[in-house]
């Protein structure tokens, strides 16, 4: 049996996290399992809000079971189980840690979901759930259905919470409203355009877009920054500035709108896709000299890969409801079990609003239908189960990059589990392009800097409020933007050092 703790320093710290690892040791060898078949791996969610049990079993599939499962046949054979803790909670007095250890086990012995009869006694199926959909890949789960809800339908949720969703961000503020770090990246950029200015090669036209715009704080500090800085220099770059902000929520874009009102003509709106911009502002390549990102990369949608005694997988995820949690929900709004999820599918695809309107008799009003997508996200956890990749060239992490570019980063780490930050990538590659030849793109967010920070940490999937955060798999931006002719930095946020957020600089190689 192999335990692989990826929480060295907490484990130091915590004695709660030493002593929780001989009751989990003690209860597997209570089991009837086979250990040569078993890995435990101890993370240490930071999350409070998260989408795993305390423990869970996560079945390892063979690597003849790779197509069955891609093709959703029912029986695929396992081959190995991990068992996944939480350090966190099982630091804390009140978590029976072998208690835990064995009702996961158990759960994995109801073999609900055909993922076959597996080793030493696991079938690695579930115990009592309400699933929410059927296996798939990170990036296609719901729970990226219910991140694009949560921004759509942004004001009923902080209505029904009171709180605005910056209160939910660590530090109670998006760093994206430092005015100091605005002033810095727009002074970077006088320089750039004076001396363009004195060749005579500055277009006519300044432009920056911004990405993921939230309720508009962001483009407010930064505007009005450069109003003031401009107005100080004299060059009159103001006058010709155009600045683009863009989301795939209607509502936001609204909100952001609103607080940058006083900006006039100089700001534009647009719905847009992060993820597959070169339909959407495919107009600006070439022509961009700032593209503004703030906590959005860690907001969408990102697989998992992992090896396994130097086997190649991909996680597959599904969303599920522990029974006794959706026969609260069933409870409380007077509803069957059995139609928990298929009323959540319907408020996925038309929202709180209109799942009110269309089913009066179930939700009296929007603020009722709310509450059920809150009590929902809250109870939401994923199951999870390790697919084999016939080979890394037939993993397409976006439709023009295959896994083959992750070769370098899991070949030197081992056993490893990291995010492909599919979103991202695509985010990111779709961006590039845009970059006037002495443009910039300035990125706040969680990323990973090293391939082996995955050996040693928990990067998410948690849960901020009503939506999705996962950190950002830095290498893997470097490997491409290089691959590209791009220089990418990364640096501390300096106006808060402490905080996790990096920032990420992109520039046209020299
Ligand atoms: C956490 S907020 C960040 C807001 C702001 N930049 C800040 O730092 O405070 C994430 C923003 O990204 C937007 N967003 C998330 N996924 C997106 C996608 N796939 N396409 C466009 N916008 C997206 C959300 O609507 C939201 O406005």
């Amino acid at each position: 049996m192999e335990i692989d703790i990826r929480a060295v320093r907490r484990l130091r710290e915590s004695a709660g996290a030493q002593a929780a690892i001989e009751p989990m040791v003690e209860a597997l060898c209570r089991y009837e399992v086979d250990l040569t078949a078993v890995r435990a791996v101890c993370d240490w969610i930071q999350y409070r809000s998260n989408f795993r049990e305390i423990a869970m079993v996560r079945p390892v599939l063979a690597t003849d079971a790779a197509l069955l499962a891609s093709t959703g046949a029912a029986q695929a054979s396992v081959e190995g189980y991990e068992l996944a803790m939480d350090l966190r909670r099982c630091a804390r007095p009140e978590t029976d840690v072998a208690a835990e250890v064995t009702a996961a086990l158990s759960d994995a012995v109801h073999v609900t979901d055909g993922t076959g009869a597996g080793v030493g006694g696991l079938g690695g199926g579930a115990g009592d759930r309400v699933w929410l959909e059927p296996w798939v890949p990170g990036s296609a789960s719901c729970v990226w259905r219910f991140n694009a809800l949560y921004w759509q339908a942004l004001a009923a949720w902080e209505k029904a919470t009171g709180k605005e969703y910056e209160q939910s961000l660590p530090g109670g503020e998006s760093d994206a409203r430092n005015a100091a770090a605005a002033r810095e990246v727009i002074l970077d950029l006088f320089s750039c355009w004076d001396e363009l200015a004195s060749r005579r090669a500055l277009p006519e036209e300044l432009y920056v877009i911004e990405l993921g715009v939230g309720n508009g704080g962001q483009a407010r500090t930064w505007l009005d920054e450069f109003a003031e800085l401009d107005h100080r220099h004299g060059r009159d770059y103001y006058r010709r500035l155009h600045y683009l902000m863009g989301d795939y929520s209607a509502h936001v874009l609204d909100r952001a709108r609103a607080e940058v009102a006083h900006h006039g003509n100089h700001v534009s709106g647009l719905v847009l896709e992060a993820t597959k911009l070169s339909g959407s502002v495919g107009f600006l390549a070439g022509k961009a000299f700032l593209v503004y990102i703030s906590n959005v990369y860690d907001n969408l949608p990102s697989d998992e890969v992992a090896v396994i005694r130097g086997r190649t997988y991909l996680v597959q995820t599904r969303s599920y409801l522990p029974g006794a949690a959706a026969d609260e929900i069933a409870a409380g709004f007077g509803l069957g079990r059995a139609e928990i999820a298929q009323l959540t599918e319907r408020l996925l695809r038309i929202g709180p609003e209109l799942l009110a309107e269309s089913l009066p008799e179930k939700f009296t009003d929007t603020g009722q239908a709310v509450q059920f997508w809150r009590a929902v996200w809250q109870a939401l956890r994923q199951a999870e189960r390790y697919v084999p990749l016939q080979g890394l060239d037939t993993y397409l992490i976006t439709p023009a990059v295959t896994g083959e570019i992750l070769r370098p980063l899991l070949a030197a780490e081992g056993n490893v589990r990291m995010h492909v930050s599919n979103g991202a990538l695509s985010s990111f590659a779709d961006t590039l392009p845009l970059l006037h030849p002495f443009g910039r793109m300035v990125c706040h967010d969680l990323f990973t800097t090293r391939p082996g920070d995955y050996r040693d940490g928990f990067f998410g999937p948690g849960k901020y409020d009503g939506s999705v955060v996962n950190w950002v798999n830095g290498p893997l931006l470097q490997l491409i933007a290089s691959r590209r002719g791009f220089d990418v930095r990364f640096s501390t946020f300096k106006q808060r050092s402490a905080s996790n957020v990096k920032t990420l600089t992109v520039q046209v190689r020299d």
